[in-house]
């Protein structure tokens, strides 16, 4: 080992310019480092040990598991582990049937994030990012973001990785197609990570969403619960929850989005709680399309044919008188409101906003329609009122009043800008992309993104098919001896 300074010779670029000019000043050759071989070796060494200890720290499960099972098998013969496997077999198909989701939690959700992540992500991990320039060199060494931990889920895997010092979110963003693409997966969302300088990526393998969901089961009444009702299901395939208690809520789709089933998810899903008296679906439906069919669970109905001269429009004024008188007599005695027989919750379902806020031909009805929807959107949330809005156009000039509304969804949408407008600033960046669902009914329908309270990030869910035979049983069991065509 010595540092050795080497005058340049013949050979050298360098020497050869020296030539050329016999006066110049001697000039020298970085210095060349001699590695002794012993100490090369030494250092290989401890890395292959430093990996080794890594590899059975990372897989300790598994290979305690596999260790004992040979040491078994090396003890006692071959039969006693295989015997060992079996009754834990057996166990586990006991535990399934007396526990299937605490099976799913423990066992299965672990075991295939494990897989996962040997299989697949630790697997490619270097090549793919190395590849899609998530990685730096300096000075020769390669520095890798780090793998922390793979969730798997049935049709999705999240991925939680420490990014370099100094990258951001973005970077990812900008490659998530290459992720997608290396990782084998349809479609990567890059999250906020649980805390700075770290990320979540979700990995969509199969889209959980592709086939329509029917109906949901109709609950029972104390099951049901305003804050969260089940009207469908989310990427992930937990159910989908809407909140109606204190809040209102945007639907916003182009036409043949599905608008429709997301009404009817809601209506089907407080139906108990409508029969027992608690909940008051009052019902305006300018096309005398979507609603018509199931008038007759609804306490009030206002369409364009009955009273072209503002039946719809008294409804939402009336609704609106009631919910001021409930704000005087609730004034300084409570602040949550709980529904009863007295005061139910009412739910006031308008399928076509922009068609009382901007296409109605009267001026006149047009601004009593908005004053007394802005007088509802505004005060009602707290007095047990909701309004549920339908929408085509989310652009502003057809829906001022877009912003009264807490909660929104955003159904297929024509336009890549019409997203921010629905979900709020950035959300098409966060990966709403409704502007990109299917227009096929079965593959698109119904399908969109929400925003829920626990997180900014955009969530792809979709609302169950409400058919018109599902109406139709809905109104029987309201009204058994009113048929619904009749009562349409
Ligand atoms: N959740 C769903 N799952 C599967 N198919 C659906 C779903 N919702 C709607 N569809 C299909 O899509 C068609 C159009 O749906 P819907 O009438 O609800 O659209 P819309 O958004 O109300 O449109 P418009 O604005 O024209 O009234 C329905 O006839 C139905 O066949
Ligand atoms: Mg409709």
């Amino acid at each position: 080992m010595a540092w050795e300074f080497r005058k340049l010779g013949p050979g050298d670029n360098v020497a050869v310019e020296a030539q050329r000019d016999p006066f110049a000043a001697p000039k020298w050759a970085p210095p060349v480092w001699h590695m002794p071989e012993g100490l090369v070796l030494i250092v290989n060494l401890v890395r292959a040990l430093l990996r080794t200890i890594v590899f059975l720290v990372r897989n300790i499960v598994p290979l305690s598991v596999l260790s004992g099972l040979a040491w078994l098998g090396y003890r006692f013969g071959w039969l006693v582990p295989v015997l060992v496997l079996a009754l834990v077999l057996v166990g586990l198909s006991v535990w399934v049937v007396v526990d299937r989701p605490a099976v799913v939690r423990w066992v299965v959700r672990p075991a295939r994030s494990w897989w996962r992540l040997v299989s697949v992500y630790r697997r490619d991990w270097q090549p793919v990012l190395v590849t899609a320039g998530l990685t730096k060199t300096h000075k020769g060494r390669e520095y890798l973001p780090s793998l922390v931990r793979v969730r798997s889920g049935p049709t999705s895997d999240r991925v939680l990785v420490r990014m370099l010092k100094g990258q951001a979110p973005d970077a990812w963003e900008r490659v998530a197609v290459n992720l997608a693409h290396g990782f084998g997966a349809t479609l990567v969302r890059v999250r906020a990570g649980d805390r700075p300088g770290r990320i979540w990526l979700e990995f969509v393998r199969r889209d959980a969403l592709a086939e329509p969901i029917p109906a949901l089961p109709i609950l029972a009444p104390s099951d049901i619960d305003l804050s969260g009702l089940e009207i469908g299901r989310q990427e992930d395939g937990s159910p989908w929850r809407l909140r109606l208690l204190g809040t209102h809520v945007l639907i916003a789709g182009a036409t043949g989005a599905g608008k429709g089933s997301v009404i009817w998810s809601t209506i089907r899903a407080v139906l108990p709680l409508m029969l027992g008296g608690l909940v008051e679906v009052w019902a305006v439906d300018p096309k005398r399309m979507e609603l018509s069919f199931g008038r007759a669970l609804f306490e009030r109905y206002g369409r364009y044919r009955d009273d072209p001269k503002g039946g719809m429009v008294e409804l939402l004024e009336a609704a609106a008188q009631d919910m001021n008188a409930r704000a005087e007599r609730f004034a300084g005695m409570t602040r949550s409101f709980t529904p009863s027989h007295e005061f139910p919750f009412r739910v006031v379902v308008v399928d076509e906003l922009a068609f009382l806020t901007a296409y109605c031909p009267e001026r006149d009805l047009r601004k009593r329609a908005e004053s007394a929807l802005a007088v509802l959107t505004s005060q009602g949330r707290s007095v047990g009122y909701c309004v549920i809005g339908a929408q085509q156009d989310a652009r502003k000039e057809v829906n001022n009043l877009r912003n009264l509304f807490p909660d929104r969804i955003a159904l297929r949408l024509d336009e890549d800008e019409q997203v921010d407008m629905v979900l709020g600033d950035g959300a098409r960046d966060r990966g709403a992309l409704a502007d990109q669902i299917s227009s096929v009914p079965d593959i698109g329908a119904g399908v969109g993104f929400v925003r829920l309270e626990t997180t900014p990030d955009p969530v792809r869910v979709r609302a169950a098919y409400v058919s018109d035979h599902d109406i139709r049983a809905m109104v029987a069991l309201a009204l058994p001896d009113v048929d619904a065509e009749g009562a349409a």
